[in-house]
């Protein structure tokens, strides 16, 4: 390998400024055809500011763009796809109401004639077999997972003729299979001699997927790196600026009255089909409860249920022994129930709202935010400096629209407030996804924190490696059901993964102690 290749894009000096924020400071980037570059920076680092600034959604202050040694105006997604350059971004940009073959020419104006639906159908076929990207051109985008949307999303480039493509946390979203299989499309797409450039937070993803890294911090170049010649460590280390522990110490778990219990619950889905089937479930003050699964067995309508936000069809649900069946999320609230909800940005957050009002919208009814009735804006403000600190949440003040921050920090803001107001339960529903390594290990210090202060944990979590890290039990759901339920300590991913495939624990040919029985003997 001594060829020297010229690079199929080159940025030089991108400098983005927003008020008060130093986005992009003289940022340097170059990609090679065939290769994958990984783009990594702590949250809030500036990695979607300069994609955004290739792919023309923002113009630069100061800075060239050469793709294929020319110099590039880009002033719009449409002149990045002129010149080959397509991207995936952050949160998608799909219409629902319309099928994957109408999404796909949406917007394709350069088209010499309206196309047959059937002809498109047949290019759409042609592209997914040749990289593996399943999907039903005449399904409703609305049916689709959030998986194969994404796949959708990555076809509709490639129909477009990208060459370049930009894939801004493509895998927050994933499961672990379908990360794997993006790690296959991309393959297909590198042999041909396509070029991606890949932002994630996960760094086995990195050495997985990656020939180059670039490293962003506070908006400045800080590391250039052959995949193999780093490592996760040292990865980790020039994201953050220090030395990060993968390793968190927790104190034994020491659980008290049951917090919360599940019996017989059944739930629909959005689409009236069954999602829950006949689960039951214990949650004592001080533990964390982990549940481990594939996206899509019915975790979003366990966390839906016991938070008040879906009826159950059948079963009861109790909080502290008070039977909380079908009552509304604001009961749930006062009954001191906190939820983490996975599609934080929808749910979560209020855009047009400030940072601080976001953070003080839970605990706006009492004092000292509310004293005699009426609102403290100065109680407001103390309360969203000291969680912007405690959290480290990037923002210029706390005034600041929370929609400009940055994916991350938004996530940051909404954890913040919702640990800071449990009281007894809090439903984490995969808490780190999105965050950088720095604040994924806040975030996992605070859950076991509030399990130090007596709080239940209820901890939705595709990652096993962060449920056999703080949970203390692991519940495994499948098809709407409990598989079974182990004590972290006594789990491993093998057994773990043979019960998220649908094996009955006690169908398993493991010695494993009993954690269910003795945590039920103990409420
Ligand atoms: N439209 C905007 N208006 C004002 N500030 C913005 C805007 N977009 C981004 N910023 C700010 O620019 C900085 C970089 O944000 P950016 O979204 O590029 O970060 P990121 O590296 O993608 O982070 P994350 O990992 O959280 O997605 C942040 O401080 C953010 O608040
Ligand atoms: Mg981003």
């Amino acid at each position: 390998m001594n060829e020297v290749k010229t690079p199929i894009l080159e940025m030089q000096g991108i400098t983005k400024r927003f008020p008060g924020v130093l986005a992009n400071d003289h940022v340097d980037l170059e990609l090679y055809p065939g290769e994958v570059l990984a783009l990594l920076g702590e949250n809030g680092a500036g990695k979607s500011t300069l994609m955004n600034v290739l792919v023309g959604l923002y113009r630069p202050d100061e800075g060239e763009i050469y793709v294929r040694g020319k110099r590039a105006e880009i002033h719009s997604p449409k002149d990045a796809a002129a010149l080959g350059i397509g991207m995936v971004h952050q949160n998608f940009m799909l219409v629902k109401t319309m099928t994957v073959a109408e999404n796909i020419i949406l917007g394709m104006s350069d088209l010499p004639f309206v196309p047959s639906m059937e002809t498109v159908g047949k290019r759409i076929t042609e592209i997914s077999k040749r990289y593996n990207l399943q999907v039903d051109p005449n399904a409703y985008i609305w049916q689709l997972s959030v998986g194969e949307q994404q796949r959708v999303e990555i076809l509709k480039l490639v129909y477009r003729g990208a060459e370049i493509l930009i894939l801004d946390e493509p895998t927050a979203v994933l499961t672990p299979q379908e990360s794997h299989e993006l790690a296959g499309v991309l393959k297909v797409m590198t042999d041909e001699g396509k070029s991606a450039i890949f932002i994630t937070h996960k760094m086995e993803e990195v050495m997985e997927f990656s020939d180059w890294v670039r490293v962003l911090q506070h908006g400045k170049l800080v590391a250039v790196r052959r995949t193999q010649d780093t490592s996760p460590q040292e990865l980790a280390r020039l994201m953050v600026g220090r030395e990060v522990l993968f390793r968190l110490d927790k104190a034994a778990c020491t659980p008290t009255e049951t917090i919360l219990e599940l019996q017989d619950v059944h739930a629909d889905d959005d689409k009236g089909l069954p999602a829950l089937r006949g689960l039951s479930l214990t949650i004592h003050g001080g533990e964390i409860v982990g549940i481990a699964g594939v996206a899509g067995n019915g975790q979003r309508q366990l966390s839906e249920v016991v938070t008040g936000l879906r009826r159950v069809t059948g079963g009861q649900v109790f909080i502290r022994r008070k039977d909380m069946t079908n009552q509304n999320p604001l009961s749930v609230i006062k009954a001191g129930v906190s939820h983490i909800p996975a599609d934080r940005i929808g749910m979560g957050a209020v855009g047009n709202m400030a940072v601080s009002e976001n953070l003080v919208m839970k605990g706006y009814r009492e004092a000292p935010i509310v004293i005699n009735g009426v609102l403290r804006p100065n109680r407001i403000l103390e309360f969203a400096h000291k969680m912007i600190e405690m959290f480290r949440i990037a923002t210029p003040t706390p005034q600041t629209r929370i929609k400009f921050l940055s994916g991350g920090n938004i996530q940051k803001a909404i954890l913040a407030r919702e640990i800071d107001a449990c009281d007894g339960l809090l439903v984490a529903v995969y808490p780190s996804r999105g965050l950088d390594v720095g604040a994924t290990e806040s975030v996992r210090r605070m859950l076991l924190a509030q399990r130090e202060e007596g709080m239940g944990v209820l901890l939705i979590s595709e990652d096993l490696e962060e449920l056999l890290t703080i949970a203390d039990r692991i519940a495994v759901m499948f098809e709407g059901q409990i598989m079974g339920v182990v004590a972290s300590d006594d789990a491993d991913v093998e057994t773990l993964g043979l019960m998220m495939a649908g094996v009955k624990r006690e169908d398993l040919a493991v010695e494993i102690e009993d954690a269910v029985s003795t945590s039920t003997a103990s409420s």
